[in-house]
């Protein structure tokens, strides 16, 4: 694909490039799913003749590589039946146990019945959707919000309000916030903010998922212990090791009161049986072996110098152009264009001089702001950050509406 010719990608269309054939008559919510336009848009990105600013992933440089590699060597040697058998859809044990007693050090007193072990976070989301949500139902979220979160609720039919709307809270079957370093707005809830948010919502009987993707990846202080740590009956937490080992592993887990978690296991062995049991003894040795743990003050200085890095290249070059906020934590500063201008337009014009990002229109699912983009300071080699916004800033200086 041409790459100037990528951003026509951004409306998608309904079926994407598979139109089904008339041999297949596909379910109302399934024909109803768009396809992602941020994945169309990463299509693209992957070429390495892009600086990529576009991508939610974290950054390979960080993987601990030889660990997994000596994990998995130990793993096979000395467990070999039980990393290739079928395992408890719950989870491996051990793993479960490890997870419990973390929540618990940081604020979230957990046990082992309170946690199940997902393939990855987002199947966390898949099945509190498959459990909670009915056509028409509603739920309360940040607009922006996580598109992966969208997509789950949008295949059910769900309608989406404004986590401050009050008039739509009474009927809610839930709310979903990001409480750390939203994706994409980088934004974080602080505890004052967590505890009228869970008040609120126990008002008018709603519980709260909050997807802790990004908790871990903190730069200069943690974040508070979590809206599960003040009311552990109303909430379900979701965690992942995506962001801080690598999300190949495809390993993540929700915690919350034990009803609700055997609900989920029931539904997750539909799913998927169980996550893989090789992946899970690799996450549990590496958090046994204190892997994880050492990794974390590297990850987390590492994707500061990357903020910075890229903070230090708006300064310079877009100042004049845009307004952006500074994010505390995880992956991505989020851009407003003055002026009104319009980021899917910036898009194209960016991608013709290398250089891509995601524009905020797909993240809202009620009135967009198009002059928003969110720029993630993962994946670009922090030498090359001032040449990446360098090229932005020449992409808006011609891009249409200049
Ligand atoms: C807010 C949020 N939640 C969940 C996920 C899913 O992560 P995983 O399924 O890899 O745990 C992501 C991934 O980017 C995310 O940004």
């Amino acid at each position: 694909m041409p790459i100037d010719t990528a951003c026509r990608f951004v409306t998608p269309s309904r079926f994407g490039e598979a139109a089904p054939t008339s041999f297949w008559r596909v379910a109302p919510a399934a024909a109803a799913l768009e396809a992602s336009a941020i994945r169309e848009i990463l299509k693209v990105t992957e070429r390495p003749d892009v600086l990529s600013f576009a991508g939610g992933a974290p950054s390979p440089v960080a993987f601990p590589i030889e660990a997994v590699r000596a994990a998995s060597d130990r793993i096979l040697r000395d467990d070999p039946t039980g990393a290739l058998q079928y395992g408890p859809s719950e989870g491996y044990l051990p793993l479960r146990e490890q997870i419990a007693a973390r929540l618990t050090a940081a604020g979230q007193p957990t046990t082992v019945a309170n946690v199940l072990v997902t393939t990855g976070s987002q199947q966390a989301l898949d099945l509190i959707g498959k459990a909670l949500l009915a056509p028409g139902v509603t739920v309360l979220a940040a607009n922006p919000t996580y598109v992966g979160a969208l997509q789950v609720f949008a295949l059910h039919g769900t309608r989406l309000a404004e986590l401050d709307d009050d008039s739509a809270a009474e009927r809610a079957a839930f709310a979903y916030v990001t409480p750390s370093f939203a994706n994409p707005t980088g934004v974080s809830l602080a505890a004052a903010a967590q505890r009228r948010l869970v008040e609120r919502l126990a008002a008018s009987n709603v519980p709260l998922i909050e997807d802790d993707a990004y908790g871990d990846l903190w730069f200069d202080e943690a974040p508070p212990p979590g809206c599960r740590a003040i009311a552990p009956a109303q909430v379900l937490t979701l965690g992942s090791f995506s962001k801080v080992l690598a999300p190949g592993l495809r390993v993540g887990y929700v915690a919350g009161p034990p009803p609700i978690i055997a609900l989920l296991a029931r539904l997750k062995q539909g799913a998927d049986l169980h996550t893989p049991s090789l992946n899970q003894r690799i996450v549990a040795a590496l958090i046994a072996n204190g892997t994880l743990d050492a990794e974390l003050p590297r990850l987390r200085s590492f994707y500061k110098r990357q903020r910075d890095a890229l903070l230090g290249a708006l300064d310079r070059h877009l100042a004049a152009l845009a307004d952006w906020r500074v994010p505390a934590g995880g992956m991505f500063v989020w851009l407003r264009l003055k002026q009104g201008r319009d980021a899917t337009a910036l898009l194209a014009e960016a991608l013709r001089r290398r250089v891509a990002f995601v524009p905020g229109a797909p993240f809202y699912f009620a009135a967009a702001d198009p002059a928003t983009l969110r720029l993630s300071f993962a994946t670009v080699a922090g030498e090359r950050i001032d040449e990446g916004i360098t090229g932005l800033a020449a992409a808006l200086a011609d891009a249409p509406g200049a």
